[in-house]
């Protein structure tokens, strides 16, 4: 899906690496100083910026809150995340203390996409990525990246490139970002939403260009990079029943049968609470693909959820509760199947969501604009807490 962004393109500064590791984060002392890594392209570095005018100075106190979702996830076993705004990161220390608190795997929104890095062609730019990295390195958190191919926000001349040197572009592509990072990155989406929601595979052009085999030759020229790697095929609108799901469970089963190292598969889970099916069926549907998926041998997690609410019955109230019972059945969904090994937020607080810009205003993370935490934060927190293995 391609999105409207919701925020005007924030200024940032770098964030200094001092001896090789990041100047203390939270309330951090960055200044415009990055290392210098040889060979790539470092853009000029950025003016100082600002947080928007919305974000609270300091992040909500919650010292007798009880646990964060990190413990509670870390005592589970389970990895628990958010994609990451990468503008606010290095500019808003609420943003990173709530971000360092709350979680412990991270999932770049943007930077490492292939539009993000290489904008100027045989010019990759990694220091939004590196920041990224830096951050959750120095907080004890592990990266997934996302996404190596994907049909949208690709730089324009990938798009007019004949077959030959398409598949030239990708490998050298997967090849040079995997290995930028190699060793620090346990995870990518190495193949983002090649389907349909029908089912079909999508006419974009690595697909139509390169068939159905790009798929596999992406995941091969992954695992060459970084052997370590997790790899993920990752989708929206697959998460339960129908010929999406179908369709992602019938190209994950064959690529096992042909030895495609493909390690999982990402279940977006971008959900909207107005649908009766999110309320009722989906939890079920969910566990049910999830367990259909595993039976393949793969892992499977949760990627990028939110639950818009615009638009359901009821007070506020009414709606948050919702919402966060649908986010406790998605979680305990998670926990219950052994090979849910992460849940990932597309954004954890609603003042930085995608979904504002494509769908309307809505609230659909479990923070809130001033970073406090919502009825759907206690809903994830209990089912990861309780739901037994
Ligand atoms: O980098 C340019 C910048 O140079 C320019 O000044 C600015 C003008 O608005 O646009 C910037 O690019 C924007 C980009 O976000 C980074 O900020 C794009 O216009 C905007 O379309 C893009 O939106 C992202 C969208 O993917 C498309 O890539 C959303 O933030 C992001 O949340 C969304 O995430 C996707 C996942 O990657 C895949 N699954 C679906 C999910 C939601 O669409």
């Amino acid at each position: 899906m391609v999105h409207p962004r919701r925020l005007s393109r924030m200024s940032v500064v770098s964030l200094c690496l001092l001896g090789g590791s990041a100047v203390a984060v939270g309330a951090a002392a960055t200044t415009g100083c990055v290392a210098r890594t040889p060979g790539v392209r470092r853009s000029a570095p950025r003016p100082r910026g600002r947080p928007p005018a919305s974000a609270p100075a300091h992040a909500p106190d919650v010292a007798a809150d009880g646990a964060t979702l990190r413990e509670t996830a870390e005592k589970a076993g389970l990895l628990v995340g958010t994609a990451v705004n990468d503008w606010q990161l290095p500019v808003n220390p609420a943003y990173r203390e709530v971000l360092a608190r709350e979680f412990n795997y991270v999932t770049p929104e943007n930077c490492m996409k292939w539009g993000e890095i290489e904008k100027r062609r045989g010019e990759p730019d990694y220091e939004r990525g590196d920041e990224l990295v830096t951050f959750a390195e120095a907080h004890g958190m592990k990266v997934k990246g996302h996404a190596l191919l994907w049909h949208q926000m690709l730089p324009g001349w990938v798009n007019r490139l004949p077959p030959d040197e398409l598949r030239t572009a990708i490998d050298k592509h997967i090849r040079e970002v995997v290995g930028h990072w190699k060793g620090r990155i346990i995870a990518w989406d190495v193949v983002n939403e090649a389907f349909e929601d029908n089912g079909e595979f999508r006419a974009q052009p690595f697909f139509s260009k390169l068939g159905e085999d790009y798929i596999a030759h992406a995941f091969q020229v992954a695992h060459e990079a970084d052997p370590a790697a997790l790899l993920f095929y990752n989708d929206y609108n697959a998460e339960g029943v129908g010929p999406k799901a179908d369709a992602v469970a019938a190209l994950a089963k064959r690529l096992r049968e042909r030895g495609v190292p493909i390690s999982g598969i990402g279940l977006q889970m971008h959900l909207d609470g107005a649908q009766p099916a999110t309320r009722t069926d989906l939890p079920r549907e969910i566990a049910g693909n999830m367990a259909r998926l595993a039976a393949l041998g793969l892992l499977v997690n949760v990627s990028e959820m939110d639950v818009r609410i615009r638009g359901t019955p009821g007070s506020d109230a009414d709606r948050f509760a919702l919402q966060s019972d649908i986010y406790r059945a998605v979680a305990a969904a998670c926990r219950a199947q052994p090979r849910c090994h992460g849940l990932t937020l597309w954004g954890f607080t609603d003042a930085h969501s995608w979904v504002d810009g494509f769908f309307g205003p809505d609230d659909p993370l479990p923070f809130d604009e001033q970073y406090r935490r919502k009825p759907a934060f206690y809903g994830l927190r209990e089912a990861i807490a309780r739901t037994p293995r």
